[in-house]
């Protein structure tokens, strides 16, 4: 089976109504003009924009919230639910991005229980792993991807499983211009497919996308896309320019 290739742009904590529109328009101007068939191409606005930037998609984008409350509804102040997100067609929900795990204490456990609410609610959800700077010179990176995957995806069913794309975004290149090289991230796309294919068997690890995230950009997404275990990205600061967010999408 052939994985889906997919650019995502995470916006973060940026724009405002205005920049929003302007932003989702730009990318879906330049899609017009320059179509692609093969990535599918996922926009993550801030939560008060979703439904604006869903508005202009015309099917050229997918939408993706940032984050989502493994709770149902009811009593959660300031939370957001999965149902109020499909609600204004938003298909992906990025979860455990590393900023939400070190500034908002998220837990491999709580990522758990967010990821099957996300399946659940019919939502794909682009689970963030990766290691930090430290981790990555101890030496311990595998093993942090190994608990990271096993303890918020691994008991899912196959079938399940198979609904989840998993984005590996190293801690010490997210933001920082510091890009893996394309060896450092190819190895550890190829560690998760190894783990997936133990867990559960050949075809559902074949089947199941790998992004890379971390200062990817237009001028080092091509060779990072030519791994063969990269099958695209999940892209920050070069995702708030229309330009350099598409050229990434074109480096397929
Ligand atoms: P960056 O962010 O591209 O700005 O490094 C990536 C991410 O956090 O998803």
């Amino acid at each position: 089976m052939q994985r889906k290739k997919i650019v995502a742009g995470n916006w973060k904590m940026n724009t405002n109504l205005e920049s929003a529109r302007t932003l989702a328009n730009n990318i879906s101007k330049a899609l017009e003009q320059n179509p692609t068939e093969t990535v599918d191409v996922i926009l993550a606005p801030p939560f008060p924009f979703l439904g604006t930037v869903a508005g202009v998609a015309e099917e050229k984008y997918a939408v993706a919230a940032q984050n989502m409350s493994q709770h149902e509804a009811g009593a959660y102040t300031g939370e957001i639910s999965a149902d109020m997100l499909q609600s204004l067609g938003v298909q992906y929900v990025i979860l455990g991005h590393s900023e939400r795990r070190a500034y908002y204490g998220e837990t491999n456990e709580l990522l758990a229980e967010k990821v099957q609410k996300a399946i659940e609610s019919d939502l794909v959800p682009i689970y963030c792993i990766g290691e930090s700077l430290e981790e990555r010179k101890s030496n311990q990176y595998l093993a942090v991807i190994e608990q990271q995957l096993s303890v918020a995806l691994f008991d899912l069913s196959e079938e399940d499983f198979g609904k989840v794309v998993i984005a590996y975004e190293p801690v010490w290149a997210i933001g920082t211009g510091e890009t893996a090289t394309p060896e450092q991230a190819q190895e550890v796309h190829a560690y998760i497919r190894k783990l997936i294919q133990e867990k559960y068997n050949e075809t559902v690890a074949e089947a199941t996308s790998l992004l890379y995230g971390g200062s990817c950009k237009p001028g080092n997404a091509k060779e990072l896309f030519a791994q063969e275990d990269i099958d695209g990205g999940l892209i920050g600061g070069a995702a708030l320019k229309a330009e350099d967010f598409t050229a990434i999408i074109h480096s397929f």
